[in-house]
């Protein structure tokens, strides 16, 4: 990406979609834009088409919001994008434990989710990426396994994914990772996802009937947001 090219996320972004980019735009002069959203918590699609450019190298947007809940429509979001010629990544760390997603269904270029949220040990996580796109790409750190030849002149990047794993990897998280994943996948998705709807609709009807939420306040700091039922 080089000066005035442009990445694409939304304004419902958990942060760390929001901060790398923020970073990646101040070092090289790029622009982050940001798809608004609607009072009913949705994506305004309608603005996407205006906010995609023939300078959109990337758009980076979450399938499920941390703090809405909104599951947004990636599939069209991806198409829309490619079309332009931007990249996408997906944000799945809402996701990937409440829906089965195929990558090569939806044809994204990036899809990263977090193992803790499958009750895997914190710093895990998945990063999927199309072959050709890490193939093109420099590595980001240098050490361990990212060589495949080292001399005093010129070093040998290995393949993938080693070119991207520098450092002695954290095995014991990587295994207990796949075994967190693997326990997941007796469970039916969709039953769970239905359980959770039901759970959602229960407490909207309740929160909009006699019933309130607001935040409890210890001196001048809002510290706990609460809720309470009649
Ligand atoms: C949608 C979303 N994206 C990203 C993250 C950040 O993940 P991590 O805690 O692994 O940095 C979270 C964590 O809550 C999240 O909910």
């Amino acid at each position: 990406m080089q000066k005035g090219d442009e990445i694409v996320i939304t304004q419902m972004e958990h942060h760390s979609n929001i901060v790398p980019w923020q970073m990646i735009a101040e070092e090289r002069d790029l622009i982050v834009k940001f798809i608004p959203v609607l009072k009913n918590g949705e994506l305004d699609l309608n603005q996407l088409n205006n906010l995609l450019t023939s300078k959109t190298k990337l758009v980076a947007v979450t399938h499920v919001s941390n703090s809405l809940g909104t599951i947004n429509p990636i599939k069209e979001i991806i198409g829309k994008a490619h079309q332009k010629g931007a990249v996408v990544l997906i944000d799945a760390a809402q996701s990937l434990q409440h829906f089965k997603l195929n990558v090569q269904e939806l044809d994204c270029d990036f899809l990263v989710f977090s193992g803790h949220k499958v009750f895997a040990p914190t710093g895990t996580g998945i990063l999927f990426a199309k072959e050709n796109l890490l193939n093109k790409m420099p590595p980001y750190m240098g050490g361990g396994d990212m060589i495949k030849t080292v001399t005093m002149e010129k070093t040998e990047y290995n393949e993938l994914p080693h070119k991207f794993e520098a450092g002695t990897p954290n095995i014991a998280g990587g295994i207990v990772l796949g075994k967190a994943i693997e326990w997941l996948s007796q469970f039916d998705l969709k039953e769970i996802e239905e359980y959770e709807h039901e759970l959602l609709e229960y407490a909207t009807e309740k929160l909009k009937k006699n019933s309130g939420c607001g935040y409890l306040r210890r001196g001048k700091k809002q510290e706990q947001y609460f809720v309470f039922f009649n």
